[in-house]
């Protein structure tokens, strides 16, 4: 086996604070190395290059997602809770799960949602130019998708409060055993069960995306506790990504100040330049898959029940693919981008988010003159994502001198 092909050997650790601290230099060093490489401190492959990481997407077959996206392989160790019914699941459950959420989450249903976001997005742009001192992650990063988020799939009030916890716990466990995954996995079944309990009928409202989730039950599409399932996908994988969406595009906007200007003069471009922070930051930074069949990339021969690391972030700034990967260009055609996945387990909120972001963006931008960094922004390290804790931001009126 690769008797003919010299493979790769990388000593990095992906998930080391240093790695996640800078890990564009670091996907620079895995693209040059190969199509793909083997990183010998977790025994698994990676791929970083856009072609690459793509084709992986795209074969589904080849690399499941059923032994889980995160590097612990379902089919040799219980993970803690019961695996996602769409995320953690291969055709053809996941294709009819897959469908019901996209159901759920049709333009339809995203365009009855659009004047509550509307109106929470001016309440919330209003606030922070009175302040004008602010922490961009927790004063609008956190802040608008932690209310119209739960709001939009029909939580209650009480108990909400426990999804930054479960998304934490959601993200870090795709990675590997380390002081991080302890950390964020230390209340894990109190904290499921407390997301379970949302994801009950009775403790939702019947016009929201969970109640969509259930009608989809009554159909006689899924079972009831499969219905249940689904709504938990929605809370796992619905806020964090958003959040820290919005938290990169916030530093984009105050690092490219002229960037930042070019929405104001023209808001219609928002919702690509959110789209374009997702590339440029990609705030889901990698998943895994596990190889189901002998497979070869670039030569190299991949063995059945290898896990395989897709750098997604990687592929966002692959200059094979892009140019100038690494400017922020709220004009730039950003179809290709991986930052949402892609094949069929392209993400089903990726609608959802970019309403959030579009909205939030536009009426930011019809307030806003600048965004002021008034210290470095902190990282929230994670295992998964990519995002700040603390944005220290000094905001400039619209109409007054900056
Ligand atoms: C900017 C925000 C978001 C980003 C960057 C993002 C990113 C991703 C990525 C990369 C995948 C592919 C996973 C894979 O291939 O294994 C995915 C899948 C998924 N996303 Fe998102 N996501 C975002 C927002 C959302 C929202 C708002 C929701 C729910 C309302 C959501 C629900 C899902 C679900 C359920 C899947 C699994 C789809 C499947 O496996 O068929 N995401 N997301």
């Amino acid at each position: 086996m690769n008797a003919s092909r010299s493979v790769p050997v990388l000593d990095l650790d992906p998930f080391s604070d240093d790695f996640l601290a800078e890990p564009f230099s670091r996907h620079a060093l895995i693209r040059e190395a190969g199509p793909v490489v083997w990183l010998e401190r977790y025994g698994v492959w990676a791929v970083g290059r856009h072609s690459d990481v793509f084709a992986v997407l795209m074969d589904w077959e080849s690399f499941i997602s059923s032994a889980g996206v995160g590097i612990t392989d379902f089919r040799v160790q219980t993970p803690p809770r019961p695996p996602s019914i769409i995320l953690e699941a291969d055709p053809p459950l996941q294709t009819r799960t897959h469908k019901i959420l996209a159901r759920v989450l049709s333009p339809a249903a995203l365009r009855s949602m659009r004047v509550a976001f509307e109106t929470e997005a001016e309440q919330l742009a209003a606030r922070i130019v009175e302040r004008g001192t602010i922490d961009g992650a927790e004063d609008i990063a956190r802040a608008f998708p932690l209310q119209v988020f739960p709001d939009a799939v029909g939580l209650p009030d009480e108990g909400r409060e426990i999804l930054p916890a479960y998304g934490n716990m959601v993200f870090n466990f795709f990675g590997p055993h380390n002081e991080r995954f302890e950390h964020a996995m230390a209340n894990a079944p109190a904290v499921s069960k407390a997301v379970m309990a949302l994801c009950e009928r009775s403790a939702v409202t019947p016009d929201g995306l969970a109640a969509g989730v259930f009608a989809a039950h009554d159909a006689g599409e899924c079972s009831y506790a499969e219905a249940g399932m689904l709504v938990r996908s929605l809370l796992s994988a619905g806020l964090d990504t958003t959040v820290n969406s919005i938290a990169c595009a916030l530093v984009c906007f105050a690092r490219f100040p002229e960037q930042w200007n070019r929405v104001r003069a023209d808001p219609s471009i928002a919702r690509n330049a959110f789209d374009e922070a997702v590339r440029l930051e990609s705030p889901v930074q990698t998943f895994f898959r596990t190889v189901a069949k002998p497979v070869t990339i670039g030569g190299i021969e991949l063995e059945d029940g290898a896990k395989l690391l897709m750098f997604l972030a990687s592929a966002n700034r692959d200059p094979r693919k892009w140019s100038d990967p690494d400017t922020f260009d709220v004009t730039r055609k950003t179809g290709a981008h991986v930052g949402f996945g892609a094949g069929i387990h392209r993400c089903v909120g990726e609608m959802l988010s970019k309403l959030e972001g579009e909205i939030l963006i536009g009426a930011l931008a019809r307030r806003v003159a600048r965004f002021e960094l008034t210290a470095e922004p902190t990282l929230n390290y994670n295992n998964t994502l990519r995002g700040y804790a603390q944005i220290p931001l000094t905001i400039h009126a619209n109409g007054k001198p900056t």
